[in-house]
């Protein structure tokens, strides 16, 4: 093989990569050494903005198959056909930390897929947490901020993460998640993935249905104690990572299986609490999982930065037959993401590789910004309607109409027979082995305990206790025991 030349930016050879050029031997650097100052200017533009949460993940690629016919309730072509593939790319991740944190924490994990379907891509941005802590995204930037570093410490504080929680009860359902054993995944293998939001499925026939998505490992699940976690964050910082990029290479796949719950449209209203209300599950027994097809991660990006880092995932990347439920959260949602990627990667980020559309070029008017590499043809027009033969709307809407009623205004969510913020919590609690009770009691008042406040610990305590009077006693005594000491 043939030596290959270092170069300039630009593509000229590169004489000297290890001295500067001097003025003499040991006199200062010339300005006219190019490649000196190309490089170090260079280095100093390599950082961009991380993502503002889920800031450290890993990512990699695969495909999903269809393994079971759901023409009846969705339109959607990557899904019309029991055996179709196709390809996609995945992004776990932590919520809370910087790019570079520990990979073993209790923390929810991000489970992002990007499906590079034949009608545009469909983003899936989801977490291995069927539930979350908030209705409302008008609370996100203050729960974000009460999770992260505290601007004067400079780290997370159980002052702050409490304080929210004691003011949000509508947080116990996924607090009582966090602190129970699937907290801290063993492994971005061994976690489920959910898509957490209700989300509508049109059909053929125009019929809607509202759903939910599951993504149940094929691996088992599988969760670390708060002990081996806080040895194996200490000893590999990058398990997740390694565990993932290692299987994948040593062709060991990891795959998993999609189920759906699907309620028709009509029985949304009626509903014992409410259906969009992102801070509970939607019981089995009322809508079973119905099995989709099987995702699997069989190829390792080539590089981090360009494919993981730069991966932007939107829940507003709909196709058609797949669209937003009027879940408030993800209302919010639908600015959130292309705003981040704007400012973030900017405004052509779409045209990125891992980005780009690959089974359905994208093909619209909009042009130029910082970065366009996408060029139509020399005949095409910028501008529409026009009288040559540009792309046209096709005037079929892509998801089922929802009916609406009443003012606006800043509404509470509409009122259902249940809607209460603690009964799925105790419901989770009472779910678990006594082992699991005994472990998620110990670990809430590991943390609790730290909590400075009494008044805030109190407020806390209520909200446990509101799920389940033997939960609530049981972390208020082992709380107090942790205290007096
Ligand atoms: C990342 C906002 C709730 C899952 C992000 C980012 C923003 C954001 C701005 C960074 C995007 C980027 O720079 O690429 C919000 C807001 C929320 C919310 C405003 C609530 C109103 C949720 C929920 C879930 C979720 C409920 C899961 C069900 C994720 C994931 C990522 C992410 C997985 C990382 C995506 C990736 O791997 O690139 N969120 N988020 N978020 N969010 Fe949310």
């Amino acid at each position: 093989m043939s030596q290959r030349v270092l170069t300039t930016e630009s593509g000229a050879p590169v004489a000297d990569n290890q001295n500067s050029a001097t003025a003499g031997v040991g006199g200062p650097i010339l300005l006219q050494d190019q490649h000196l100052l190309e490089k170090l200017a260079r280095f100093n533009r390599e950082r961009i903005p991380e993502r503002v949460v889920h800031a450290h993940g890993s990512g990699a690629y695969g495909h999903f198959e269809v393994t079971d016919d759901v023409t009846a309730h969705t339109r959607a072509a990557f899904l019309s056909e029991v055996g179709k593939k196709t390809e996609l790319f995945l992004r776990f991740s932590t919520v809370a930390d910087s790019l570079g944190g520990a990979d073993a924490v209790r923390d929810p994990r991000g489970f992002a897929v990007k499906f590079y379907t034949e009608e545009g891509n469909y983003d899936l941005v989801g977490n291995n947490t069927p539930v979350f802590f908030i209705q409302d995204p008008i609370k996100f930037p203050d729960f974000i901020h009460s999770q992260k570093r505290d601007p004067f410490t400079g780290k997370q504080e159980a002052d702050n993460v409490w304080d929210f929680w004691a003011h949000s009860p509508e947080a116990t359902h996924q607090v009582t998640w966090l602190f129970g054993d699937r907290g801290i995944p063993a492994s971005y293998r061994h976690m489920n993935g959910y898509g957490s939001h209700t989300y509508q499925w049109t059909n053929e026939a125009g019929e809607a249905f509202f759903v939910k998505y599951h993504f149940k490992t094929n691996q088992g699940v599988r969760s670390l104690s708060a002990e081996q976690a806080a040895e194996l964050a200490g000893a590999d910082p990058h398990s997740h990572q390694t565990d993932l990029l290692q299987s994948i290479e040593r062709g060991v796949t990891p795959s998993w299986t999609l189920y759906v719950q699907i309620m028709p449209a009509a029985e949304a209203a009626d509903y014992r609490f409410n259906p969009f209300d992102l801070t509970k599950v939607w019981p089995h027994a009322d809508y079973p999982l119905q099995r989709v097809g099987r995702l699997v991660l069989d190829r390792n990006p080539d590089n981090v930065f360009a494919e993981v880092e730069q991966a932007a995932f939107s829940p507003n990347n709909f196709v058609p037959g797949i669209g937003p439920s009027p879940d408030k959260m993800l209302q919010g949602r639908l600015f959130a993401y292309a705003d981040a990627h704007r400012y973030r990667l900017g405004v052509n980020h779409t045209q990125l590789p891992v980005n780009a559309p690959k089974a359905a070029p994208a093909d619209n008017y909009g042009r130029d910004g910082f970065m366009a590499t996408r060029n139509g043809s020399r005949h095409d027009r910028n501008y529409e309607p026009n009288s040559y033969s540009g792309p046209r709307q096709t005037d079929a809407p892509l998801s089922a109409p929802l009916a609406i009623h009443g003012w606006t205004g800043t509404h509470a969510a509409p009122e259902h027979a249940k809607d209460d913020h603690f009964f799925q919590a105790g419901e989770l609690y009472r779910l678990m082995s006594a082992a699991e009770q005994a472990r998620l009691v110990s670990n809430i008042a590991g943390s609790l305990s730290q909590v400075s406040r009494d008044d805030v610990v109190e407020k806390c305590l209520a909200h446990f206790a509101a799920a389940d009077a033997e939960y609530g006693r049981r972390v208020e005594e082992a709380v107090h025991a942790l205290r007096a000491d």
